[in-house]
């Protein structure tokens, strides 16, 4: 009878120590846990222009679709002129032969989708502004800011690619 008591002592000294341990390493864990955590929150909410993923909605993913088809074919596109494509919310350009640009749609102003083309320019059919067909830039405003650009690829047998 005698004999329980040591025993029992060790047991919970020993389930102490492993207690303090545990406690020491869930400690340790919180604070990499929290360093981890904050700065993790913070770079999308300073990148949300560029962010991909995440809340973007479906009209906003042609950013990111690279190797997405936007055309069948090139020869869709005049030359001097475009194309704009309102599901994706992009203008592809063709401002001398076989020289292809495509930029966002969407009027840098308010926001509004840019007309197709036409004599070198897309224009806003909300407050007026213009852009060149050739580079986005502003042509007019009120818009200050150019249409930015998006990186395609144009296949030899006229297919166009988001790079
Ligand atoms: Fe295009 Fe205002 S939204 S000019």
């Amino acid at each position: 009878m005698t004999d329980t008591h040591p025993m029992s002592d060790t047991a919970s000294a020993a389930r102490r120590t492993v207690l303090a341990a545990g406690a020491a390493a869930l400690a340790g864990s919180t604070l990499a846990a929290c360093g981890g955590g904050g700065g993790g929150t913070e770079k999308p909410a300073q990148d949300s222009g560029s962010a991909p993923n995440a809340a973007q909605s479906p009209g906003e993913a042609s950013g990111s679709a690279a190797g997405k088809v936007l055309m069948k074919s090139s020869s869709e596109i005049p030359v001097g002129g475009g194309v704009v494509l309102k599901e994706q919310k992009l203008v592809v350009t063709q401002p001398t032969a076989g020289s292809f640009r495509c930029f966002s749609a969407v009027c840098t102003h308010q926001g509004c989708l840019v007309n197709k083309p036409e004599n070198g320019l897309m224009h806003c059919p909300c407050h007026g502004s213009e852009f060149q067909a050739s580079d986005g830039a502003v042509a007019k405003g009120p818009a200050t800011r150019p249409l930015p650009e998006k990186k395609i690829t144009v296949a030899s047998d006229g297919v166009i690619s988001l790079a």
